[in-house]
């Protein structure tokens, strides 16, 4: 066992020197990150068909003055729906609501983390954190990180695609593989989707602190994971997170049963709360008590009062990037020395790590070959760990 957790550690390490931290969305500095989608919800942002939601998407200064944006008293950032105004009696209200779009796209060498306090639900709410390779959907791909509506009890994860995509039930994951066609055309776009528990999503989520999730797209395919709040790494938060120490992935679709460099283009990060669009409408059985109708509950204020996101951060860290946008976070590039100690039978790996000499620029620019490398010394390097704890 601790010599597992030891190598886990240094794969860890390794892997870490390849990623960088482009943008970290937290604060006041998360606002202009973003574009913001204003009208209706006929179209979206990209001229795709909308969802049919009865909601009005605000600009950025609109949401600011009204308070649907800002950032609360502990330093994170609120994004919510209107839950002050009342459309009673008014037969052509919509509801005020926010939908963000990143200004940067995410490629495969990414990995996405979203650390949040509370996400919204509620009778008519339909919350997402998700990406789209944009116009012509599905042509460049979905990848839905967070998504459900009404009073739901768990997330679900999905991609959706054209033709030819699909998850695997070969690999290990904690979530429920509930669909494996990610073809768009399949069940009604239900997607390849993986559920995952109560601790994920809507009044559970909330009442347990929220959490952390992240998705990692690279050579292996696209790995999310979900951390209940007492079970976050240490690392997420730092500039240096390590996904092949945080275990079995929630969902992964691995490039063997699904080509995203085929199916998946550069994908803009979503963040949106929609109001009675047609999953909140078609799936409207946990509020079947509540009201006949999602639009019977949309005039009245207090359904929103759940209907926030509080975000402590989002950070996108890239193989790619050059440097952090925000210096005082930057990465710093790491080296890695190994020694071995032996204590009795059980076998230590001591890792050190200690900052680089090599310019970042250099060192970014080696990228995922050292992916290869890592590996190769790892399995040497597991073959002596094994050899040193026979003595
Ligand atoms: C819709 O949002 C815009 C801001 O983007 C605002 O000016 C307008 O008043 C809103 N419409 C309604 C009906 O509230
Ligand atoms: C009814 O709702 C619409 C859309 O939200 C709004 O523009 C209009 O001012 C409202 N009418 C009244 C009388 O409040
Ligand atoms: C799947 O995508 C195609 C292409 O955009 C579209 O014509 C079709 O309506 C979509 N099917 C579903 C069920 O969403
Ligand atoms: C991003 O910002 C949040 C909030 O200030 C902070 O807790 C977190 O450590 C930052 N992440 C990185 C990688 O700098
Ligand atoms: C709106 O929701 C927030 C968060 O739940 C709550 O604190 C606030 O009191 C609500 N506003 C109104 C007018 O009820
Ligand atoms: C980043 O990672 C992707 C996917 O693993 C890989 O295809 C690409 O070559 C990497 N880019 C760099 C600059 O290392």
């Amino acid at each position: 066992m601790m010599r597992f957790i030891a190598l886990a550690t240094l794969f860890g390490s390794t892997l870490a020197q390849q990623m960088q931290l482009a943008n970290n969305y937290s604060g006041s500095a998360f606002f202009d990150l973003w574009n913001y989608k204003v009208g209706n919800d006929v179209t979206d942002f990209f001229g795709n068909a909308g969802n049919e939601g009865v909601v009005n998407y605000t600009d950025q200064a609109f949401a600011q003055q009204q308070n649907l944006l800002f950032v609360n008293s502990v330093g994170n950032v609120i994004v919510k729906t209107d839950n002050f105004t009342s459309g009673v009696g008014n037969a052509s209200f919509v509801r005020n609501s926010l939908q963000l779009l990143s200004k940067e796209q995410i490629t495969p060498g990414t990995l996405v983390i979203m650390d949040a306090i509370h996400m919204p639900f509620g009778c008519a709410v339909w919350p997402a954190f998700w990406f789209t390779g944009g116009a012509n959907w599905p042509s460049l791909g979905e990848i839905d990180i967070v998504e459900n509506v009404n009073l739901a009890t768990n997330n679900a994860y999905s991609l959706h695609t054209t033709d030819g995509c699909m998850a695997s039930s070969q690999v290990a994951i904690t979530g429920d593989l509930v669909s494996t066609d990610c073809f768009n055309a399949t069940a009604f776009d239900e997607g390849c989707k993986v559920t995952d528990s109560t601790l994920s999503y809507g009044s559970g989520f909330a009442n347990n602190g929220g959490g952390a999730f992240a998705m990692l797209w690279n050579d292996a395919g696209i790995q999310i994971w979900f951390f209940p709040r007492s079970s976050i790494p240490a690392d997420l938060p730092t500039p240096n997170p390590n996904p092949s120490g945080w275990g079995t992935p929630t969902a992964f679709y691995p490039e063997s049963t699904c080509d995203t460099t085929k199916f998946f283009g550069p994908q803009t990060m979503i963040l949106d709360i929609n109001v009675c669009g047609n999953f909140a409408v078609d799936v409207w059985t946990t509020c079947a008590a509540v009201a006949p109708q999602c639009t019977d509950v949309v005039p009245i204020a207090s359904t929103f009062d759940d209907a926030y996101f509080e975000i402590r951060y989002i950070t996108v860290f890239s193989n790619s990037t050059t440097g952090s946008s925000t210096p005082s976070t930057t990465a710093t590039p790491v080296t890695t020395s190994i020694e071995s100690v032996i204590s009795g039978s059980t076998t230590f790996v001591v890792v050190t790590q200690t900052p680089s000499t090599t310019p970042s620029g250099t060192s970014s620019s080696m990228g995922y070959s050292l992916h290869a490398i890592s590996l190769s010394v790892l399995a040497g390097l597991f073959g002596l760990v094994l050899t040193l704890n026979t003595m």
